[in-house]
């Protein structure tokens, strides 16, 4: 990789053309992926561990077996299938990476996150007008993809990433209130229910589709009885009513239209010593940052986040936020490169 500040002039044009072609090979792989993930066919090859040729994988899915022979060589270069002879198997780890919603290194949601038109295709087409959206605009399936894309964060987070804050793993043992706030189609209060039954939960989130969504999955889960929905914007919550011992935010505090507002809400809803928890995408705060493959990523979430106006931030910056409003023993824990929390207590 070329250094950023390295001067034009001093590097030669076959040096800076596979910079280009590592593009192009990205887009490839990333295509073949999520045409994998769509089509089952990488769900039918970690279905068959001793492999399978294209013509027996075509005829599984009755899809046509020329075609698939493309896929199978396409998906073979990107890395995430081996071969023996003309058969095809997943490569190490690709069936958890892409297919296991339940592991911490689940990343199927981003490939499927990324080819929805809310990041790309609706960026461009706005470009010029710089018309902004908010969540009630987006699709059904946009919805569904980003809750696959938060569904590790919250694996990371309940209950390992949450067992990093001093003093809280035995309040949420013992039994407590938690909110989560901006819960979206609530998979993390089914997770929060599961790994802590004695405590009641709050979801809060302002689309009325999300809340919809998070109501059918607790309903589903058998955890109705111990969760309560509420569609508000953050900036108007109020949680004063029944203060609570646990606050959360998963991959949406970076989205609040003013955090102060919300901080101030979220402070005067949790009992005195009670723990604000974010969890979020930690935006790179330098040039290298911003060249590595985590930060190039997070600059392919940015796309969406500019649509409804705002962006992801710098993990330091929920640092001062806590410290402005006037938490204590706040501290942090990076959990991925991409996945980071921050805390305090009130
Ligand atoms: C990236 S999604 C994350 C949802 C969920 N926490 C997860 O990880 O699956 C962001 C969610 O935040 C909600 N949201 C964003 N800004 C909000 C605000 N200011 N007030 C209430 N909800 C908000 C959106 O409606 C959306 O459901």
């Amino acid at each position: 990789m070329t250094a950023p500040t390295q001067p034009a002039g001093t590097i030669a044009i076959t040096e800076q053309a596979p910079v280009l072609l590592g593009h192009l090979a990205g887009f490839v792989g990333h295509r073949t992926i999520a045409v994998g993930l769509r089509s089952g066919l990488i769900k039918t090859l970690a279905d068959a561990p001793g492999g399978l040729s294209a013509d027996p994988l075509a005829d599984r899915l009755g899809l046509d077996p020329w075609y698939v022979a493309v896929w199978c060589r396409s998906a073979f270069g990107a890395g995430i299938l081996d071969r023996a002879a003309d058969r095809y198997v997943l490569a190490p780890h690709i069936e958890t990476l892409l297919l296991d919603t339940s592991s911490p290194a689940y990343v199927g949601g981003v490939f499927l996150v990324l080819e929805q038109r809310e990041v790309f295709d609706q960026f461009e087409a706005s470009l010029s007008s710089g018309d902004r959206m908010w969540w009630n605009e987006c699709s059904p399936e946009w919805i569904d993809s980003v809750s696959g894309t938060g569904t590790p964060f919250y694996t990371r987070l309940i209950p390992g990433g949450l067992a990093n804050i001093p003093g809280l793993t035995d309040a949420l043992a013992a039994g407590c209130r938690i909110v989560d706030t901006a819960c979206g189609a609530g998979v993390g209060l089914v997770r929060l229910a599961a790994a802590y039954p004695n405590c009641e939960l709050v979801g809060v989130d302002g689309d009325q589709h999300s809340i919809e969504l998070a109501s059918k999955r607790v309903t589903e889960a058998g955890v109705a009885d111990r969760v309560t929905l509420v569609c508000s914007p953050l900036e108007r919550m109020d949680l004063t009513a029944t203060p609570a011992t646990v606050i959360i935010n998963n991959i949406s505090m970076h989205e609040c239209r003013d955090i102060d507002t919300v901080t101030r809400n979220v402070t005067a809803g949790l009992e005195p010593g009670g723990w604000f928890v974010i969890s979020d995408f930690p935006f790179p705060d330098s040039d290298q940052g911003l060249r590595s493959v985590p930060g190039r990523v997070m600059s392919g979430i940015q796309f969406f986040e500019a649509q409804i106006d705002d962006q992801l931030l710098p993990r330091a910056v929920y640092d001062d936020l806590l410290t402005r409003h006037g938490y204590r023993e706040i501290g942090s824990a990076v959990l991925t490169p991409m996945h980071a929390i921050t805390y305090g207590r009130r």
